[in-house]
């Protein structure tokens, strides 16, 4: 197994001292592979953006370490973090663009300061401008783009230094849902395309489900929970994944221990409604909607569901395979049916 590109280990902050301390985060480590997509969830105020400014050492760590790209960050010269945070590049909820400065210009600004020659950093500027597709924006200015224009500009001035790691905190969190699927999917070719890690902090579940393929909980400042997504999805362990993971909040176990209960992800196939409809009327199959958090996007149906399976062996049987059999959908139990 090749070196993990992040590697956090018992990594503390602390904002203040004495009565006035804030424990932001606690001991946390957690190691981030190169390529991957890696998802940081957690409510407001649990420490996510300080865990991300921890990582380009905006944020100086009270405690641990932080190595990135083999660089222990927290060793590092004001002078050789200048360096390294070109490697570890970030985009943020506010875009944070040069209003007074072209599309173009914004580009251009990471590579005037690490001086690259003007004309190199047009023409490599022109190129990332292709690359999140706003090839025709070069002499716009912000203030004339949209949200998801925006962050697409900001994503490409972040690109301009060839980073191995992009940092997002709270990327689409400004954006509406379409808009959002395009960014997630923008994030998604590059991390093909390119091979740059990213690194996806969000309070939305449904973000982590997109794209990453791990994803730690952050809670009060602590990693909760931390692992595949699927696994987490399947069976969270702790009160804060729960939270997370099941719409509406509800926990199926605590409603009734014995219920056997599925949920499912609609990953943009045309509807959820005839799903449900047709399990009655094709299997004569009537399943209990314990909870959901789904939406339309352009049509087609993105979101998790938790379906209450009929007590009867066969009904929930001949329920689970017609389920299984649909398009654009995955379905796992859930939960602990000793
Ligand atoms: N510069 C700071 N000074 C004091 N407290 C801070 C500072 N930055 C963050 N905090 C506190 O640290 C905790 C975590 O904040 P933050 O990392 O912004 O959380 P999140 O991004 O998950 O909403 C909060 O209690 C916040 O008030
Ligand atoms: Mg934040």
């Amino acid at each position: 197994m090749s070196q993990p590109i992040i590697q956090v280990s018992h990594l503390s902050k602390t904002f203040g001292a004495g009565d006035g301390a804030v424990h932001a985060l606690q001991d946390i480590s957690l190691s981030v592979e190169q390529g991957e997509i890696y998802g940081i969830i957690g409510l407001s105020g649990a420490g996510k953006s300080t865990l991300v400014r921890c990582l380009n050492l905006l944020e100086r760590p009270t405690e641990g370490s932080v190595v990135v790209d083999g660089k222990e960050m927290t060793q590092l010269s004001e002078k050789e973090l200048r360096l390294a945070r070109r490697n570890v590049t970030m985009i943020f909820q506010s875009f944070n663009l040069l209003m007074q400065r072209t599309c173009l210009k914004n580009i251009c600004f990471p590579m005037e300061i690490s001086g690259v020659p003007r004309a190199k950093a047009e023409q490599r500027a022109k190129e990332l401008l292709g690359i999140v597709g706003l090839a025709d924006k070069a002499e716009a200015y912000p203030a004339q783009l949209s949200g998801g224009q925006k962050q697409r500009i900001a994503i490409a001035r972040a690109l301009a230094t060839d980073p191995k790691v992009l940092l997002c905190d709270e990327a689409t969190s400004a954006l509406d849902p379409t808009t959002t699927a395009s960014i997630l999917s923008l994030l998604k070719e590059l991390n093909h395309k390119l091979g740059v890690t990213v690194v996806v902090i969000t309070h939305q579940m449904s973000v982590i489900e997109e794209i990453c393929t791990r994803v730690a909980i952050l809670d009060g400042g602590r990693i909760a929970e931390e692992g595949k997504v699927e696994d987490i999805f399947a069976n969270p362990a702790t009160d804060a994944a729960r939270r997370l993971v099941y719409p509406g909040g509800v926990v199926p176990q605590l409603m009734d221990p014995k219920a056997r209960v599925i949920r499912i992800a609609f990953n943009g196939g045309t509807s959820y409604h005839p799903l449900i409809a047709s399990l009655a009327i094709d299997c004569g199959v009537k399943a209990n909607i314990l909870g959901a958090d789904t939406r339309n996007i352009d049509g087609k149906a993105y979101g998790t569901m938790l379906l209450g399976l009929p007590e009867d062996e066969n009904e929930a049987a001949k329920a689970l395979a017609y389920i299984r059999s649909q398009h654009n959908v995955t379905v796992e139990e859930v939960g602990d049916h000793g």
